[in-house]
């Protein structure tokens, strides 16, 4: 339904969008999740013809963005960032004057504008200034606008933004409910938006895409697990155990939490790789004689996912970095030690 090739996007010298291709099926829900400043709204605007890419090409429901701007924008409905909404008119009014927008006149724009209403359920505030309504409401007659000449596609601009968890619930319904039998594309800064209502996530960063699944196969993929085990012991018993646990091939790292019971003691052992190592960890108890308490398998949530890809700030990296502090203190102390030592004599 939509194909996006190569675009790039410059502001002057400041690059928004890199180098960013992607397509989305007909039907699906696709989730534009990126921090603020990725370059979001900038690939939604250039899908709907509201700017041109500087290089790059896209076709919307067969349209090209360039040479038929008419043909892409009557196969979408779109909600900007910020809805352009003319607060002073009613609800009526202002789908009434959308719809003539759009082309639509008398009782075509009427049955339409019933369909939308009807959709969106704002059946009790057609008659009320848009002014006076909530903003879970004023979201829903943006998402009303965008439906009333039905397109196949819905390009939702943050359409959870600024909400009250319930309304945000509301119209996540809304658009799970209006995304059935049409292709979305929501872009959100939120992680659990998308993991609720999205079959299949972009992540955007810097103006690139840095990861393209869905939100279980992304969390598995990146995502390692960790395994907490608590044994039977004291702390006189800890090194026997860690060292235990230590030889089980493809663990990477253990560290010890803290625990307030008593002649309990807990683990958390990170793996190398994605392998599960529960079976290998009841083994080691055993071979170790030691008694497992409790074992536990907890996957990495997709928020520290995003945080490793759109920063490039993995956990790697952080022990890095904490490992060159330690050795600049290090040096620093040796330095002193021996500046010291030199004025002593
Ligand atoms: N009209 C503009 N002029 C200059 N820079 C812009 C303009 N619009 C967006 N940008 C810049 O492009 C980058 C991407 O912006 P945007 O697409 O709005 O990101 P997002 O929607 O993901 O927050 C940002 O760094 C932003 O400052
Ligand atoms: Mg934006």
């Amino acid at each position: 339904m939509i194909e996006a090739k190569d675009l790039v996007k410059r502001y002057g010298p400041k690059h928004a969008l890199r180098n960013v291709s992607f397509e989305v099926n007909r039907g699906e829900v696709l989730g534009f999740l990126g921090p603020n400043g990725a370059g979001k709204t900038t690939t939604m605007k250039i899908l709907t013809c509201f700017i041109a890419p500087t290089e790059g090409s896209a076709t919307v429901n067969g349209c090209d963005v360039f040479d038929d701007p008419i043909g892409v924008r009557s196969s979408i409905g779109y909600l900007p960032e910020s809805t352009p909404l003319y607060t002073e008119m009613l609800v009526l009014e202002y789908l009434e004057f959308m719809a003539n927008m759009r082309g639509f006149k008398g009782g075509e724009a009427r049955k339409r504008i019933k369909l939308a209403v009807e959709q969106t359920s704002l059946e009790d505030v057609i008659g009320t200034e848009i002014r006076a309504l909530s903003k879970g409401f004023r979201q829903r007659v943006g998402l009303a606008q965008a439906l009333v000449h039905e397109p196949p596609i819905l390009i939702l601009d943050e359409p959870m933004s600024g909400l009250d968890p319930n309304q945000a619930a509301e119209i996540r319904d809304l658009i799970r409910e209006i995304g059935r039998e049409r292709t979305v594309i929501l872009s959100t800064h939120d992680l659990a938006e998308v993991q609720v209502t999205c079959d299949r996530v972009l992540i955007v960063s810097d103006g690139r895409i840095v990861a393209d699944d869905n939100p279980e196969e992304l969390r598995e993929r990146t995502g390692k697990s960790r395994f907490v085990v608590t044994v039977a012991g004291s702390d006189k018993d800890a090194r026997k155990v860690r060292d235990s646990l230590t030889e089980i091939r493809g663990v990477d790292r253990i560290s010890q939490g803290k625990t307030d019971q008593k002649d309990e003691l807990v683990f958390t052992v990170r793996p190398n790789n994605n392998k599960d190592l529960r079976a290998e960890i009841f083994r080691a108890a055993v071979a170790g004689d030691f008694t497992l308490l409790g074992l536990e398998k907890k996957a990495e949530g997709l928020d520290k996912v995003f945080r490793d890809l759109t920063t490039g700030d993995t956990e790697e990296s952080a022990r890095d970095r904490a490992k060159a502090r330690k050795k600049d203190r290090d040096a620093k102390k040796k330095k002193a030690a021996a500046d010291a030592k030199s004025e002593e004599e």
